[in-house]
């Protein structure tokens, strides 16, 4: 339903996209002629992170042992031979003792806030017992109407949508706390566990810190504090702190506003706040707080990291200003060689760009209530790729740069709710949409997956047909000498996406992939402990026609780039949040949105999961364990 409003632009800067950037840098190189794959190999100094994750009894680098699935779109989900799947927790099942069951008919608000949300997205498992007890954090992302209520369909929602069913929507995105356990190799929601909660955009109240905090421009008449904010909205993915929380991420906030107000409207341009065709218009209607007529500075108040502590069940959710204000894919987290936080963050939309934010304190294990601070107290960087190899870590300070009252900044508040326009300024690249960014607990480089983008026209280059990226790429980051909180790093290209057997793709992986292995558009991305790297889909059925998937591989040695199809959801459903357990026995998967491109209930893709002729299709969260029960990928 986003996918065409994702690949809009609203940054009208004019400087260099990041393809043009890879063309004349591998043109320079003449990237036809050898290995993209063994660039910089030789140079990454040893990494060691505070955050690294736990050995288990797989050789670090061992080769990825599965068999591929075929590529095929299907009504079923599928997995590699020799595991199994379980579908965990759908949409509208209970998570409390009270919750009503699942009733298509009579959903309420009041009975989604005591369910699990809608198109779940982002995976943190928090253990409680290592590997068999934990609490999953998840994300609800957005709703499909037109898949949730019987007579609503993707044409008719603006007509069709009451207050009643859009306070639904709004109880079912946003996050949800769940126990599970691990019972007889089967995993097990636990309803009455005092840790279960549901964050919803409805009722859920939200605390604001950071230079943002209180500021004028968060200000509205419902909250003249500017520091408590109603709800959260287009939670994608997010990350897991060092203290042990979870940051989840407001990206596409821009779909729920109408109204004007001409204070802000170069800021909501720059956001694409109005400007969307196919935006929840009837959000407004049903609540005052979509209405810039009523509430003029709404949209400054979403486009945030919320941090969220699911081991505290009365903690209070924080909006975290000082990271920027930007459809945040993710918040990836690692700690610095010198003891400092650094957050990775992709601003997904074509043209937008790469940050990361660098605390000013140092973390204290010791000491984790202390810990939180340093999320208010930073650098925020926007990053500058450079056709020499290196990328520059450009950092948004006011009163610096022309960060100034000259450039209408008069504040650092105004360079965090306004990062695009200050990134803009500083010159930062424009990139093919930036999704997921993981790190590797054995390398420590960075792994960006950009996952295409169809609107850059201007780049012509017969070496490197990628001027309309329909396939998207992977971008590596090595930090330099391994310090995260480096300001001046170097790049790669560690795959381009596409099909390897047509050259006019320009896709780039290991010779080897196979008909199955290759994809178009990845999205989400993960490690797992011995440093392998899982990649989920989002655009393959279009793109390429074939599932979307999760794949898998190596990112160093000779099979570097060689990934394998391993799980396919199933039609027009997407593959995100990838999470391993510590001990790497099970993996997580969201599988979203399934049977998204039908028109209405009445002539679904699929009913998966439950393939039940009187329930929808539902989002849900499965688990994938091998049937011998050994580590996932062999
Ligand atoms: Fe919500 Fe960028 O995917
Ligand atoms: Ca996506
Ligand atoms: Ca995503």
């Amino acid at each position: 339903m986003f996918d065409a409003q994702d690949d809009c632009r609203t940054n009208p800067s004019a400087a260099p996209t990041f393809v043009d950037v890879i063309e004349q840098r591998l043109n320079r190189r003449q990237f036809l002629q050898g290995s993209a794959f063994a660039l910089f190999a030789a140079t990454i100094p040893s990494f060691s992170s505070k955050s690294a994750a736990p050995a288990n009894t797989v050789q670090q680098g061992q080769a990825l042992g599965f068999t591929e699935i075929s590529s095929a779109i299907s009504t079923q989900s599928r997995v590699a031979a020799g595991y199994k799947e379980q579908v965990l927790l759908r949409w509208g099942d209970a998570l409390f003792p009270d919750a009503p069951p699942f009733d298509l008919q009579a959903q309420t608000a009041q009975s989604q806030q005591r369910q699990f949300g809608y198109n779940n997205d982002y995976i943190a498992y928090m253990p409680l017992e290592g590997s068999t007890r934990g609490l999953l954090c998840v994300n609800h992302e957005y709703t499909c109407p037109h898949l949730m209520f019987k007579g609503v369909t993707r044409k008719n929602a603006q007509a069709k949508m009451t207050p009643a069913l859009t306070h639904i929507e709004m109880a079912a995105v946003g996050l949800s706390v769940v126990e599970i356990a691990l019972m007889d190799d089967v995993w097990q929601v636990v309803k009455n566990s005092r840790y279960n909660r549901r964050f919803d955009a409805l009722e859920t109240i939200y605390a604001v810190s950071g230079a943002a905090a209180g500021h004028k421009r968060l200000q509205t008449p419902s909250d003249p504090s500017g520091k408590r904010i109603v709800g959260m909205i287009g939670n994608c993915a997010g990350g897991v702190t060092p203290w042990g929380t979870v940051l989840t991420c407001e990206e596409n906030f821009s779909y729920y506003f109408t109204g004007a107000n001409p204070l802000e409207q170069e800021n909501n341009e720059r956001y694409g706040v109005l400007q969307d065709e196919e935006r929840y218009t009837w959000w407004a209607t049903a609540d005052a707080r979509f209405d810039l007529a009523k509430e003029p500075n709404a949209p400054n108040r979403y486009g945030w990291v919320v941090e969220i502590d699911p081991y505290n069940p009365q903690s209070v959710p924080v909006k975290r200003t000082s990271l920027g204000r930007f459809k945040h894919e993710c918040a990836t987290c690692i700690v610095s060689s010198d003891g400092r936080v650094v957050v990775y963050s992709g601003d997904d939309q074509a043209f937008e760009f790469i940050y990361k934010y660098v605390s000013n304190g140092r973390f204290d294990p010791k000491n984790p209530k202390a810990n939180t601070a340093l999320l208010d107290d930073g650098i925020l960087y926007a990053a500058q790729f450079k056709d020499d190899g290196t990328v520059t870590w450009l950092p948004l300070v006011y009163g610096k740069n022309g960060l100034t009252p000259e450039n209408r900044f008069y504040s650092q508040a105004d360079v965090c709710i306004e990062a695009r326009r200050a990134a803009s300024l500083l010159g930062a690249t424009p990139m093919d949409r930036p999704e997921d960014i993981a790190i590797s607990p054995v390398t420590g480089k960075v792994y960006v997956a950009l996952t295409k983008n169809p609107k850059r026209l201007t780049v012509t280059n017969a070496a490197n047909p990628r001027r309309l990226n329909l396939h998207g790429h992977i971008i590596e980051i090595i930090p330099n000498a391994g310090d995260h909180a480096s300001i001046r790093d170097r790049w790669d290209i560690f795959l381009s996406a596409g099909n390897p057997n047509n050259t006019l793709e320009g896709a780039r992986y290991h010779s080897d992939v196979s008909q199955q292995g290759w994809f178009s558009c990845p999205d989400n991305v993960s490690f797992d402990s011995l440093g392998r790297l899982w990649i989920g889909t989002d655009g393959a059925e279009k793109a390429s026609s074939m599932s979307e998937s999760i794949y898998a591989c190596e990112t160093e040695g000779g099979k570097r780039a060689l990934t394998k199809r391993f799980y396919a959801a199933p039609i027009g459903a997407e593959t995100t949040g990838p999470c391993f357990t510590p001990d790497g026995k099970t993996l997580f998967v969201s599988v979203q949105h399934p049977a998204e491109k039908s028109k209405s209930l009445e002539d679904v893709q699929t009913r998966w999961p439950d393939f039940d002729p009187k329930l929808t299709p539902r989002p849900a969260v499965v688990a994938l364990r091998k049937k011998d029960g050994g580590v996932i990928g062999g």
